[in-house]
């Protein structure tokens, strides 16, 4: 199947010059190009160059789009989410507004308990029906890759329930899906005083077979003060580790109790939330690879600080923006709303908002050398916008300015 993009406005490429990802004053260099077209052929983008300059004769069924009015950029990668839930937690946001923290919601029994519970209740067919209209929701606002974690299961049976269905759904749906495992997300009410037991059983019973079924690719911890201490967090990552799983981490959230250091320790591929980071996290990232995922929905839901991503990204430490989708802490997946909230409240450019949420997020999840940018060679992930100017789409928020979803080169229609 072919596909031309002819006469784009605008295209930004998030070209990354070979890197896989960018860092510092990089992350404001968009390679935006204009008027130009793009050429995709079996879901690959083959070619860019300027309208007027393309030679090759197109077969008769290949897709044409005039993008004279639209303006282009990749699909963004979403590198942080629990997607997979069921049932919601709107009782809690009415008392947040009254003035009670999650925390505290949290120790009376609500918070992710609440969600095991219902998650623990629903069908494995229903979770996917639940979670395909939000991946439909997330692909119309112009995300075309999604990770989504395990954690509301916190049992056996239920977690290997939630990656399975994660796995369908990435066979099934347009979306470009990366599963992790996050048996330790909480520790379930069963094991509230055996809470070793329970890390023993996600390290001996549940990784080795999350492992063996190849059920996910990356580990992630919630290392915070009332769920997995940093101890606790070391076993369950190195564990992870020696049976060949790739790191992820919730770190700082509430409480810096070391999982930023731990994480640049043992090599992670992520860093994730970062709102309580101290100067010395800051120090152990400097250098590494290790992406930091600020997710800037979390913070204004929860009316909790801000990550410094500023200060970050002029550490030169690679920044990605997520939005943590779930029904605790963030019920929004809108990308660009996250890009709104990163330039407001965390001081990011347009430009480096971009960045972070397309190349840096694909970086996250180590599928950087195959999405997150406008390249020859990468995979045709590419969202048509109508707007003025690239800048406008952080600007005016609240509203989807989505134009056509380009997926693997094939052009969405929704219903
Ligand atoms: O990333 N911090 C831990 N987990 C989620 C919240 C999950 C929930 O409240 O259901 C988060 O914020
Ligand atoms: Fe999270």
């Amino acid at each position: 199947m072919q596909l031309l993009i002819e006469n784009i406005r605008e295209l930004v490429t998030v070209n990354g010059g070979g890197r896989p990802f960018k860092t510092g004053k990089e992350m404001r260099d968009l390679g935006v190009i204009k008027d130009v077209c793009v050429f995709v052929e079996d879901g690959i983008i083959r070619w860019i160059g300027s309208t007027g300059a393309f030679g090759l004769s197109l077969n008769r069924d290949a897709d044409v789009i005039d993008a004279s009015s639209l303006v282009a950029l990749p699909g963004f990668v979403d590198s942080h989410t629990h997607a997979l839930f069921a049932g919601s937690r709107e009782r809690e946001f009415a008392m947040r507004a009254e003035g009670k923290t999650y925390q505290e919601i949290a120790a009376e029994g609500g918070g992710i308990a609440s969600t095991v519970a219902s998650t623990r209740a629903t069908s494995k067919k229903e979770l996917k029906k639940l979670t395909s209209k939000r991946l439909d929701s997330m692909m119309k606002h112009g995300t075309t890759t999604v990770e989504i974690k395990s954690g509301y299961g916190l049992d056996p049976d239920t977690e290997v329930k939630m990656l399975e269905a994660i796995k369908e759904l990435a066979d099934e749906h347009f979306m470009t899906i990366a599963p992790t495992f996050l048996g330790a997300h909480a520790v379930p009410s069963e094991y509230a005083q055996n809470k070793d037991a329970y890390v023993e059983l996600v390290c001996e019973h549940m990784l080795p077979y999350v492992a063996r079924k190849n059920l996910a690719r990356f580990c992630d911890v919630f290392c915070e003060q009332g769920y997995f201490t940093l101890e606790e967090s070391r076993r369950i990552l190195e564990r992870a580790k020696s049976l060949g799983l790739q790191l992820k981490i919730h770190a700082d959230e509430f409480n810096a109790i070391g999982g930023t250091r731990l994480a640049a320790e043992l090599g992670a591929l992520s860093v994730d939330h970062l709102e309580h980071i101290q100067a010395e996290g800051i120090k152990a990232l400097r250098g590494r690879e290790t992406i930091a995922v600020v997710l800037p929905g979390v913070s204004f839901f929860l009316r909790n600080p801000y990550a410094p991503a500023r200060a970050l990204i002029d550490a030169e430490i690679p920044v990605a923006i997520a939005s943590d989708f779930n029904p605790g802490s963030c019920m929004a997946f809108s990308m660009p709303l996250m890009m709104t909230i990163a330039c407001t409240q965390m001081s990011l450019t347009p430009e480096e908002a971009i960045c972070a949420a397309t190349l840096n997020g694909a970086a996250a999840l180590g599928l950087s050398s195959i999405l997150g940018s406008i390249e020859v060679g990468k995979q045709a992930d590419i969202i048509l916008y109508d707007i003025p100017d690239y800048r406008y789409l952080a600007y005016h928020f609240g509203t989807n300015l989505v134009a056509t979803v380009i997926k693997k080169g094939t052009i969405l229609e929704f219903s």
